[in-house]
């Protein structure tokens, strides 16, 4: 797994700047009034800072951005950083400065001079998570692992402590772009479940459902999607018990492991992008591997639905009718509406053996998504306001886009089919929506239901704020906000990981 890079937090000691190698970062704020740590930086590059501050381009950044002075007189330091950013910085902009410095950084060691800025935390987080790097199959360039980060701020004791529940969700976003971004000859479903199998390390219990397990459930739709490929499907089930007796949440992830569409094959323009279309499991791991590494006091569990959608002899065919384990039949329109197929008997088994308080799917699940909102915001669908508010108040503090769609029974017509309980598409208008209500389909009526359609937001080819190109693990940090604020039993000991106000 990649690791986040190491973030020290420290007293401040201006005498240590001078001899640091590598990058040094110090805050100066939009009016331009120079800090401590901004003089001592002036004084070691006799007036250089002051300059910079004082000139146009300076003045021309927005909050977060950095002007940065290239080996600097009087330092050993590589680059002098100015990142223009207020004391008490929105948790999105103290964000973007530390991404900006990840940028600027590279692999360079990096001394951050926060002296009094509120939550230095935010902006080591923002570094972090945009250092990510995947670069487990190039060979040749021996990229060295990013050195490690410095913090010297006044309040650091307090950051350290915020810092370590931060540091648990960077785990668990860079475990989230591991499993997107790995290729799918590399991550089969079999590794994909052993890969799962290592969250034990951490107290989850993990179950592999096999194929035979599943053909018993009757879990004939999930089935019927990878009995074209060789790989074999499988359910994995990962338990975390941090909370009393609670009934839990349920998380449920689409893992296809690749989507060629099946006998509804799809083009061969874009097809390799389908390697991440088990955003959703993977996102599934990430919220786990997080709330396992800060001992969430909270009862979660997150099963996953690992296949392949090949095209074969053994392939389902369009046309074909498939008894999902509900009892529902359902006539296969498009094989390549694969995703739908695999949720609803994972969902129907996730209520069925947990009675869970609520249940949240993920899935990579429509391209008419990707139309609607863009790459800033995943699908929201929900049976349940309150829930549906407090998901979109956690991803607003985190700063990962969401936005609510509708349900309705109009659409949910869309869905009838002449020789079954219902169809796996809905035809070309609303196909977001119509997905949703065939899952909804499978969703018991006193159960909170929210379901997240990431095609557009688990993997970019432009990068966002925060993450490089590729895998974004989009939803671990709001999800992982969603479980502290609603689902834990409230301990004075727990520590707080984010900026608790929505101001980003
Ligand atoms: N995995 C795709 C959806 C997708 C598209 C994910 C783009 C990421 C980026 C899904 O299985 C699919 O193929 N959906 C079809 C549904 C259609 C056949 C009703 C689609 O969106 O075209
Ligand atoms: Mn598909
Ligand atoms: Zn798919």
């Amino acid at each position: 797994m990649t690791t986040p890079a190491t973030v020290t937090f420290a007293e401040t000691d201006l005498d240590a700047v001078a001899e640091f190698e590598g990058v040094v970062a110090c805050f100066v704020t939009a009016d331009g009034k120079m800090g401590p740590e901004a003089r001592r930086l002036n004084k070691l590059t006799r007036g250089a800072v002051k300059r910079a501050v004082e000139s146009s381009a300076f003045e021309k950044l927005s909050a977060g951005e950095v002007l940065d002075l290239g080996f600097p007189a009087g330092m050993a330091a590589t680059t002098a950083a100015l990142v223009k950013l207020d004391r008490r910085p929105a948790m999105a902009k103290a964000l973007a400065a530390g991404a900006a410095l990840a940028k600027l950084r590279g692999s360079r060691a990096l001394l951050v001079l926060a002296g009094g800025l509120v939550r230095p935390e935010d902006v080591a987080l923002g570094t972090v998570l945009r250092g990510y790097d995947f670069a487990d199959h190039k060979t040749g360039d021996d990229k060295p692992e990013a050195a490690p980060v410095t913090v010297m701020a006044a309040g650091w004791e307090e950051a350290e402590t915020a810092y370590a529940g931060a540091r648990a969700a960077a785990e668990g976003v860079f475990l989230t772009r591991d499993l997107v971004n790995e290729p799918s000859n590399v991550l089969t479903t079999t590794e994909f479940a052993a890969r799962l199998e290592k969250l034990r390390d951490l107290g989850v219990e993990v179950e592999v459902l096999e194929e035979a397990e599943l053909e018993k459930l009757g879990m004939r739709t999930l089935l019927a999607v990878g009995q074209g490929s060789e790989s074999p499907s499988k359910v994995v089930v990962m338990q975390w018990k941090g909370g009393e007796d609670a009934a839990p949440l349920a998380l449920v992830g689409k893992g296809v492991v690749f989507d060629t569409g099946g006998i509804s094959i799809k083009p061969a323009a874009g097809m390799e992008d389908m390697t991440m279309d088990m955003g959703g499991a993977g996102t599934v791991a990430g919220v786990m591997h997080t709330l396992a590494a800060r001992k969430a006091r909270a009862n979660v569990v997150g099963l996953v639905g690992i296949v392949e959608n090949m095209p074969d002899g053994r392939a389902q065919r369009p046309g074909d009718v498939v008894r999902s384990m509900k009892g529902d039949t359902v006539e296969v329109i498009n094989t390549d509406a694969e995703g739908r197929l695999v949720l609803c008997d994972v969902m129907w088994y996730a209520q069925d053996r947990f009675a869970p308080a609520a249940m949240i799917d993920l899935a990579t699940l429509t391209g008419a998504i990707v139309i609607g909102l863009g790459h800033e915001n995943a699908g929201v669908f929900s049976n349940d306001d309150k829930l549906c508010e407090a998901f979109l108040k956690a991803a607003k503090a985190t700063g990962e886009g969401a936005w609510r769609m509708p349900l309705g029974e109009a659409y949910d017509k869309q869905l009838k089919s002449r020789v079954a309980d219902m169809k796996n598409v809905g035809g070309r208008p609303a196909g977001s929506i119509t997905a949703a209500q065939f899952l909804q389909r499978f969703v018991k009526d006193d159960v909170p239901w929210i379901h997240l359609d990431i095609a557009g937001v688990a993997s970019v080819s432009d990068g966002t704020a925060l993450s490089p190109a590729g895998a974004t693990g989009w939803g671990v940090r709001a999800l992982d906000r969603l479980v502290r604020d609603g689902y834990e039993t409230p301990d004075e000991k727990t520590p707080d990981v984010e900026s608790p106000d929505v101001d980003g």
